[in-house]
């Protein structure tokens, strides 16, 4: 039998495990985040939906808040690890830290996406009120510190997060999000914007969530007995507190599919902040 020599080996091993990654065989060689259960994905989405939303979500975070591979993101809100998967998904080789209210949410994305990625994927729990999502929490979210230096960040998401939160909380996140942004970060956060066009389509019973509750002249909300189910902001009050809170728009507001808009990109609306 003729012999091979290690390097001959060592090159064929290499020449095969490069074909593997050709076919995006990551799944094969147990090297691809494994699915959240059912059972966590409180929002009903299937297998399919889950990849498809998570790659949106990455697909946004490059083009509309300057994501590279190398970069520092932080996840606010990070529920069953859609954004984090999404990008292990896309060889993400930078550092993520998301962070939730759900402890068995965040418990299985470091079982299951940190072990992954060890340690540039990281997940944390902060047990804040929410009244929806956490209503025995014991920090008040108007109190929050973010678990992060200042200044050490390159952009931050909140995929549906203030569509779940009261005003006074949205601020101090805002307020959070800038402190832990290094200057020319981005924010990316998701709305239900009240403007306009959302008053048009209100007006002719065309939205999906009809915010027929107000809470204050610029707050409304869909469900009388749970507001923070869908809660929604407006726009110009809003983006005079974004200022406020020393961040500033710097994209124009991303209108979504939720209020009558078919054509939309995004389902809900999606603002683009920079420090
Ligand atoms: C609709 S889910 C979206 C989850 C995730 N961002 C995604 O798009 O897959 C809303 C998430 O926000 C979290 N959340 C609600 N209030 C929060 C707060 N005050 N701080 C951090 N996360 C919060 C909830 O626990 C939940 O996981």
């Amino acid at each position: 039998m003729r012999g091979v020599s290690p390097s001959k080996v060592l090159k064929r091993a290499r020449a095969a495990a490069g074909a593997v990654r050709d076919i995006g065989a990551g799944q094969l060689l147990g090297r691809a985040p494994p699915l959240p259960p059912v059972g966590l994905r409180f929002m009903g989405e299937d297998d399919a939906r889950f990849l498809e939303t998570g790659d949106q979500l990455v697909h946004d975070m490059r083009r509309w808040a300057g994501v590279t591979d190398h970069s520092v993101v932080v996840d606010v809100g990070s529920g069953y690890g859609r954004f984090a998967h999404g990008l292990l998904r896309g060889g993400f080789r930078g550092e993520y830290y998301g962070f939730d209210i759900l402890p068995r949410h965040v418990t299985w994305c470091r079982s299951h996406l940190t072990r992954f990625a060890r340690p540039r994927v990281r997940f944390g729990h902060l047990d804040v009120e929410n009244a929806r999502y956490n209503p025995r929490g014991t920090i008040r979210a108007e109190e929050v510190v973010f678990p992060l230096a200042s200044r050490s960040v390159d952009a931050i998401l909140l995929a549906s997060v203030f569509t779940h939160m009261y005003e006074d909380h949205v601020l101090r996140y805002l307020s959070e999000a800038r402190r832990i942004l290094r200057v020319g970060g981005r924010v990316m956060a998701s709305f239900f914007l009240l403007e306009p066009r959302w008053a048009a389509a209100h007006a002719a019973g065309d939205t999906a969530y009809p915010m027929d509750h107000a809470r204050s002249p610029h707050c409304r909300y869909a469900d009388a007995k749970d507001p923070l189910f869908a809660i929604g902001y407006d726009l110009e009050w809003l983006l005079a507190r974004v200022e406020e809170q020393g961040l500033r728009l710097a994209e124009p507001p991303r209108l979504g599919r939720w209020a009558g808009r078919p054509g939309a990109e995004t389902w809900q609306d999606f603002l683009i902040l920079e420090r």
